[in-house]
């Protein structure tokens, strides 16, 4: 009967102490790299865009789905003082290209993907100063990539190119094929 007392009694112990790892493995999994913040602000649709209207012409890297590109006040600013050659966006700039699921989003179809440039040149992760981001729209998901994937081939972007205005004079233009420029 000695044993059937202390057993009890030893679970009562051990049950307080649980919970305590309980609640703090809570607290952690809330605090750590399960919740990351989100890198890409939420109001991004009220930002002007560089260019007004909907690219759905094929393109590598990002194939043939409706794209519509947005970039926030910082970059704009900077634009609006630049002038028409070298460009380089302060740190704070953020570009973000929706993309849907469609060449053809119906009226107020929401995209499916946001591809998203971050100006951050501290950062350990950015590439050419910038931090380059997937972000998966349905599970709310996002990416940096580390590697030279985005970077390289937006590296194009600053010597005469394919698209927008085709940067004719071949000026650096800190990886941005549709940077926002005054006017338009
Ligand atoms: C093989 C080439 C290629 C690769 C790889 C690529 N992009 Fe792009 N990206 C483009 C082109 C071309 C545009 C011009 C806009 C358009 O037509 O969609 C563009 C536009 C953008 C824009 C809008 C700003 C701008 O440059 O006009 C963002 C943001 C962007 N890409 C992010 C990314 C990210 C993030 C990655 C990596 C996951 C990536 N891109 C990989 C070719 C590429």
């Amino acid at each position: 009967m000695r044993t059937a007392r202390h057993v009890p009694a030893a679970a009562a112990a051990i049950l307080p102490a649980c919970a305590t790892i309980l609640a703090v493995l809570a607290v952690l999994s809330a605090c750590g790299p399960a919740t990351p913040k989100s890198r890409v602000p939420a109001d991004w649709t009220s930002w002007r865009k560089p260019v007004d209207r909907v690219l759905n012409y094929t393109i590598p890297g990002h194939g043939d789905k409706a794209r519509v590109i947005y970039v926030n006040a910082p970059g704009w600013e900077y634009a609006g003082g630049a002038g028409s050659g070298r460009l380089e966006f302060p740190e704070g700039t953020v570009v973000v290209k929706e993309i849907y699921a469609s060449g053809s989003p119906a009226p107020g179809e929401k995209p499916v993907t946001l591809d998203v440039m971050v100006k951050a040149p501290g950062d350990p992760d950015a590439r050419g100063g910038w931090l380059w981001l997937v972000k998966d729209m349905a599970s709310g998901k996002e990416t940096v990539i580390t590697t030279n994937f985005c970077q390289a081939c937006h590296a194009n972007a600053n010597s005469s190119h394919p698209y927008g205005d085709r940067n004719p004079g071949g000026a650096f233009r800190d990886y941005l094929y549709f940077p926002p420029i005054p006017g338009t």
